[in-house]
């Protein structure tokens, strides 16, 4: 397989989502709590955008109705004008926690999504080699999950979700379990995969410097029941290295962002 197609076979351009009056009741025993309520958002291909909100807000809920792993009540999503009726190989997931099998080692994982799908040995091994490079985890390809520290773990999950060649990345708080110094490290490369792979990447975090580093835009929701309250475009200079955190824009936006989630969660 050739590395001009992409092993992960997503053009530039593709990976747009379009929310449309999503809402979501929850039904336990005779009570209904309404999650979300008319959630309108569009992201664009290749964008990096971001939701922040306080606990209980239907940020998981809206990702896993993304995701298809939830069907919503009312309102409808299309990923490239495909309306999302299930989970499928275009949406690539990345949860907390660790989601990896433990009796397959760190290739196997990776290879795991491709073999379903009945890709061939050599591409497989083709597809594993380019995640395990851009994951840095080349070392360890033989290595069991057990075997490996939290970040490891979290690369491997991230490359895995790659090598199914997915149009759109979600991500629920994937980093939220890590130390600051690997959650650091794990942000940069995750830039690195999106700026290479030109996936969408729509991402959940509570940390709010976490969010201005990697977006281009960030989605503040509040709840009762969950909804956008705000949205603010990220404009800070496209390389996001470790100084951009000490640029006055990244401060200012975190001082504004830190007000309304204050005030929400008053
Ligand atoms: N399966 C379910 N049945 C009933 N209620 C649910 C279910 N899943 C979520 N909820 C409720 O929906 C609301 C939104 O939950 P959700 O997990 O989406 O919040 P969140 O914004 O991701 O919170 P956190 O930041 O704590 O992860 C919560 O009040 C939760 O109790
Ligand atoms: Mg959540």
């Amino acid at each position: 397989m050739s590395e001009a197609i992409g092993v992960a076979g997503v053009e530039a351009g593709q990976g747009s989502i379009t929310i449309r009056g999503i809402g979501k009741t929850y039904r336990t025993g005779k009570t209904n709590f309404r999650a979300l309520g008319n959630i309108d958002l569009d992201i664009g291909a290749n964008e990096f955008v971001t939701i922040l909100g306080p606990s209980g807000c239907g940020k998981s809920t809206l990702l896993r109705i993304v995701a298809g792993l939830e069907e919503s009540n009312e309102g409808v999503i299309n990923v490239d004008g495909d309306t999302v009726v299930g989970p499928g190989a275009d949406r690539g997931m990345v949860f907390q926690g660790y989601t990896l099998f433990p009796w397959l080692t760190v290739r196997q994982n990776i290879e795991y999504g491709p073999k379903l799908k009945g890709v061939s040995i050599l591409d497989r091994r083709a597809i594993s080699n380019r995640y395990l490079r851009i994951t840095r985890l080349e070392s360890f390809a033989s290595r069991f999950p057990k075997q490996l520290s939290g970040g490891m773990k979290q690369r491997v999950a991230i490359a895995r979700a790659l090598a199914n060649g997915p149009k759109v990345l979600l991500m629920d708080e994937p980093f939220g379990a890590l130390d600051a110094q690997t959650k650091l490290e794990m942000q940069e490369a995750l830039l690195e995969v999106w700026e290479r792979e030109k996936t969408t990447v729509l991402f959940i975090t509570h940390d709010i410097d976490e969010a201005i580093f990697l977006s281009q835009r960030i989605v503040v929701m509040g709840a009762g029941p969950g909804h956008i309250v705000r949205e603010f475009p990220v404009t800070l200079p496209a390389e996001r290295t470790s100084d951009v955190r000490e640029h006055p824009d990244f401060l200012k936006l975190r001082r504004e962002i830190a007000a309304l989630l204050k005030h929400k969660e008053e």
